[in-house]
């Protein structure tokens, strides 16, 4: 739990792979520093060398079997060390910290995605993260046809998870609209079929709002 006045501003991004998110995350970086607004973009899982490493172990090491609760332990502990070691100490720095996923991904991914327990999930979530939340949470929301047909196009190969069936991507839409609609004040979705500059205009006029008032009133816990 945050516990003093700050000015730092959460940022997350969600959604299925081939979504945009990362694309967005980027454009929303590069127009804040246009502004002058000093933020760092990270990357789940990943964003500190340890989670990097994990990183590797989960999406490039195909020579592994993971089962579903170790895959996600192992989001959470990469997650653990970003929180602690990168996003509390910049939000204290009063940085705009821009989340490229969090742990709404393993409550689609892990949870609708793989069967864990919601609740589950949601109990080392909180551990994991000291109950940081974000102020806002980007949804970029697409339907699994044309974020396989965006993946394909980039021609890039497939990853461990991106090698998952249909289905589980449709689970796991489900279960970010289940995030969504539990934390309506949170999460912004945005249209995912939009051009990549009109919907990071909108994120952007949302990001400045919120910045705005923050630098009125500041961050509470
Ligand atoms: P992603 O950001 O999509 O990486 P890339 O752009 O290189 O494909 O994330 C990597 C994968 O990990 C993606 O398939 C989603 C998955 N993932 C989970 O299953 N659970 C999680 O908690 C997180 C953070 C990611």
């Amino acid at each position: 739990m945050r516990s003093t006045l700050f000015l730092g501003v959460l940022i997350a991004f969600e959604g299925i792979d081939g979504s945009g998110k990362t694309t967005q995350a980027e454009l929303l970086s590069k127009r804040l520093a246009g502004e002058g607004i000093d933020n760092e973009v990270l990357r789940e899982p990943g964003g500190t060398k340890l989670g990097e490493g994990v990183r590797e172990l989960l999406l490039h090491r195909t020579d592994l079997k993971i089962n579903p609760a170790t895959e996600f332990l192992l989001f959470s502990a990469s997650r653990a060390q970003l929180v602690r070691e990168k996003i509390i100490p910049l939000l204290e720095q009063d940085k705009i910290v821009i989340l490229d996923r969090y742990f709404y991904s393993s409550i689609a991914y892990q949870g609708f995605g793989r069967g864990i327990p919601i609740e589950e999930i949601e109990t080392v979530s909180k551990f994991a993260t000291q109950n940081v939340v974000p102020d806002i949470v980007f949804l970029v929301d697409l339907n699994i046809e044309t974020a396989l047909q965006r993946r394909m196009a980039a021609g890039r190969g497939a990853d461990r998870m991106e090698n998952s069936e249909v289905r589980f991507f449709e689970s796991a839409i489900g279960g970010f609209s289940y995030c969504a609609k539990k934390e309506p004040s949170r999460f912004v979705i945005v249209d995912g079929r939009e051009p990549a500059q009109r919907i990071s205009d909108k994120v952007f006029d949302v990001v400045m709002c919120r910045i705005k008032k923050v630098a009125e009133e500041g961050n509470a816990p």
